[in-house]
């Protein structure tokens, strides 16, 4: 093993080091040449909760590179604030807001339709926009909010995109993860939370396990169209959601989390480089796939798996 990779590596088991900003400033060292300026020019990107955080340093990363950029916000006013800083700090960049609500899903449909009225092909969809809730809530489709959010919000916009995906060639789709998945193990025997007292934190890492799986999941579903589909994680970033929904762990691990542009580094990178195009299902850490279990406990059958499909397929009624 190169001495960079036992490094990256070490780093990644470290947890501390490797998620903080000093595994990324370490990694970038020996990074290859950086992607293209113009590397997305003439591909459209859709970006989830990209008003804020690390979606917004994903569609801002995305124009930097040419792309033009679809932000998919619940609130269209925040959505134009944020298209509004990116466009001060990316000047020229085409960026246009569509109202979704991940966690309704007549909301995901509705934004689905208007964007295949509108546009002939989608080159790349994020799945950022996240949530941790400090108790268990249910939307208005009567799910739980994580797994709304996380889960079937995404499930079926991926499906609702598929002919937009299929039309852009070499398309990907990726799911914004989190380390936090680790540590749980895919419980498709109570998706919905409804088991033992709620756990916001344990209902977000759960629902980020499930992630990791149904973008293995569309992998192989998509493999024929030529749809690259990954999951990552980016680390600890210093976001509005970690400052507002985890104080004390902001403050700390404050002086070393990474910007929101860090954070979202890798993210941009799978949607522009080769390696991400010519590859599908890996999950995805500083521009390296990571193993997605480390502990026995959490690894799951591939019965789970489809288990998990299923579970998608009927509470989005596809
Ligand atoms: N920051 C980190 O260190 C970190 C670490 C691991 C994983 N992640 C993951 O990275 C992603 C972004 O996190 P972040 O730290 O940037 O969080 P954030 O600052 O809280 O931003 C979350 C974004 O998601 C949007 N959102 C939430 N629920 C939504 C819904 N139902 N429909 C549409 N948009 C919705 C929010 O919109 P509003 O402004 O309307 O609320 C906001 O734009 C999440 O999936 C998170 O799990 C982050």
């Amino acid at each position: 093993m190169a001495l960079t990779s036992l490094l990256d590596t070490l780093l990644d088991r470290a947890i501390v080091p490797g998620y903080s900003r000093v595994g990324f400033v370490v990694r970038r060292q020996w990074w290859a040449a950086d992607l293209a300026p113009q590397a997305l020019a003439g591909r459209t990107v859709a970006v989830t909760g990209a008003n804020a955080g690390l979606g917004k340093a994903t569609a801002l990363g995305a124009a930097r590179l040419g792309a033009s950029v679809r932000l998919l916000c619940r609130d269209p006013a925040r959505g134009r604030q944020a298209r509004d800083d990116i466009v001060r700090h990316c000047a020229g960049a085409e960026v246009e807001v569509d109202e979704c609500d991940l966690s309704d899903l007549k909301s995901v449909r509705a934004a689905a339709s208007r964007l295949r009225n509108e546009l002939p092909a989608i080159h790349a969809l994020v799945h950022n926009a996240g949530v941790l809730p400090p108790e268990r809530t249910e939307t208005a489709d009567g799910h739980e909010l994580a797994v709304a959010t996380h889960v079937l919000g995404p499930h079926l916009l991926t499906a609702e995109l598929r002919p937009l995906l299929a039309a852009g060639t070499g398309a990907r789709v990726v799911f914004v993860s989190s380390g936090g998945m680790y540590a749980q193990r895919l419980r498709i025997d109570d998706p919905e939370f409804l088991e033992g007292d709620y756990d916001g934190t344990a209902a977000y890492a759960r629902t980020k396990r499930m992630q990791v799986v149904l973008a293995e999941l569309w992998a192989e579903r998509f493999a024929d169209a030529g749809i690259a589909v990954h999951s990552m994680h980016p680390g600890w970033a210093r976001t509005p959601g970690i400052t507002d929904a985890l104080p004390r762990f902001a403050k700390v691990v404050g002086p070393i989390l990474r910007t929101a542009d860090e954070g979202a580094d890798t993210a941009v990178w799978l949607l522009a480089a080769e390696e991400a195009g010519t590859t599908t299902g890996l999950f995805w850490h500083d521009r390296r796939p990571r193993p997605t279990s480390y502990l026995p406990f959490t690894r799951h059958t591939p019965d789970e798996a489809e288990k998990l499909w299923d579970y998608c397929a009927v509470n989005t009624r596809l």
